[in-house]
């Protein structure tokens, strides 16, 4: 292949300019010769006819010789989100991913390449992802480093309201780890964890990453589905692997997102394979092997009600704590919080803390945003930016609807009709059913 290949190629195309095989030709052959310029204009045109996945992969590779590596891994990621399973394309992700120093997601990528062919190497990726013996696991415990681990800069001073369950972490979580010799004392075990539930966008993620900050701990979140997810066929060495993660970072506090996945009413988890994954979280959780000293477990859920009863035994997750929406002195508070280093006038909090009942923190967060975002647009138009006036707020919670409705009408009939022995109580206080 050469330069009058090219020409030729051209030539005929004059006269079919939708022969779309004999373009695809050019655009390669372009590439190949590293004319990268016009092979980025026949693949761009051959891609404005059709979501022609080779006329991608081919837009990809240019962009990855120009130099241009995150223009190149939003290509490849659609084309791999959308089922693409290919060495080629794995390698060059990984490669990619590595210019963009994303190591955790170039291993993966790197991976994903291995198992179609457990015999294929790269020899650069090898050398910089440091994996010995091709069929090898790759380094987990130095993924999961670099993927989990955190020093949270939050600590509870950053969350607004949340009172009791402030209290709460206090009393088990944080006060144990202060004063061990006491509750040694006392002959009370130290462990177990809390169990945090509620609507979403309330806060129980951000309160146990403040937890860390407030104890100068480490933090590492997962999600049971991420761990589901990781790697097929190995779920419970990793989940084993997150635990030792936290057992070699203490003082650590390990939160564990969506527990719900290990629910015994998900019919996957009903199978032996879920059964043994339940039974090696539960093995974690009690620090049967390895001591949990200094690890301090959070877990999360939006449907407690799903959840195995066995994570409910002392010891385990023996706290069940409800995280509600914000009243409307929590509401104000947040919004003082998220306001401070914004530009304001004279906010009245007090009226929009009253306006947004029922609104999450999230949802203020949404709602400051809001306002920003039109204050913004204002600020295009005459050049002059003005601070945030309560108006500007007011007029944001009307566009923007609290989402935590659609929960409390599921929460309600658990709370109702299975409350097991008063568990949910807390949301019947909150929807002022019961006292
Ligand atoms: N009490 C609060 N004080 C300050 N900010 C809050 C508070 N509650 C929520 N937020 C804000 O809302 C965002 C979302 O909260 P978070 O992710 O902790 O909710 P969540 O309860 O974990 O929701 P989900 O159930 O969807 O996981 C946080 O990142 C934070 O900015
Ligand atoms: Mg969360």
């Amino acid at each position: 292949m050469n330069d009058n290949t090219v020409d030729s190629l051209r030539e005929a195309l004059k006269h079919s300019p939708e022969n779309t095989p004999l373009r695809l030709l050019l655009a390669d052959t372009l590439l190949s010769l590293n004319r990268l310029e016009e092979a980025e204009e026949e693949y761009s045109n051959l891609l404005k006819r059709s979501n022609d996945i080779k006329s991608k992969i081919g837009l990809a590779k240019v962009f990855f010789k120009k130099g241009n590596y995150s223009a190149c891994n939003v290509i490849l990621e659609e084309v791999i989100d959308n089922g693409a399973r290919d060495i080629d394309v794995f390698t060059l992700y990984a490669k990619g991913l590595l210019q963009e120093n994303d190591t955790a997601k170039a291993i993966e990528a790197y991976k994903k390449a291995l198992a179609l062919d457990p015999n294929y190497f790269d020899e650069a990726l090898d050398k910089q992802l440091r994996l010995r013996g091709r069929e090898e696991v790759p380094d987990l415990e130095e993924e999961l480093d670099s993927r989990f681990l955190e020093k949270p800069n939050v600590n509870f001073s950053d969350v607004g309201g949340m009172d009791l369950v402030k209290k709460e972490i206090e009393l088990k979580i944080i006060k144990p780890l202060q004063h061990p010799e006491l509750y040694k004392a006392y002959g009370k075990k130290i462990g177990g964890g809390i169990l945090l539930y509620g609507p979403p966008g309330c806060g129980k993620t951000f309160i146990a990453k403040a937890t860390a900050g407030e104890v100068k701990a480490r933090f590492i979140s997962v999600s049971l589905n991420d761990i589901l997810d990781m790697w097929v066929g190995s779920s419970e060495k990793n989940l084993h692997e997150i635990f030792e993660l936290a057992r070699n970072n203490t003082p650590c506090v390990l939160f564990i997102d969506e527990i719900d996945a290990l629910g015994a009413s998900r019919s996957d988890m009903k199978q032996s394979s879920g059964r043994h994954l339940i039974n090696q979280f539960l093995q974690e959780l009690d620090g049967i092997d390895s001591s949990n000293e200094g690890v301090l477990v959070i877990g999360a859920t939006n449907t407690p009600w799903n959840l195995d009863p066995a994570f409910r035994r002392p010891g385990r997750f023996d706290r069940i704590v409800f995280v509600p929406p914000p009243d409307e002195a929590s509401r104000e508070s947040i919004l003082r919080l998220k306001l401070t280093n914004k530009p304001t006038g004279t906010i009245d909090f007090r009226t929009i803390a009253k306006k947004a009942e029922h609104y999450s923190g999230a949802d203020l967060d949404a709602i400051i945003d809001i306002a920003i975002e039109e204050k913004l647009e204002r600020a295009f138009e005459d050049g002059i930016p003005k601070p945030l006036e309560t108006n500007d707020l007011l007029n944001a919670v009307k566009k923007h609807k609290p989402s935590t409705q659609e929960w409390f009408s599921t929460a309600k009939n658990f709370a109702l009709f299975a409350n097991d022995s008063g568990l949910y109580d807390d949301i019947l206080t909150y929807l002022k059913i019961k006292k």
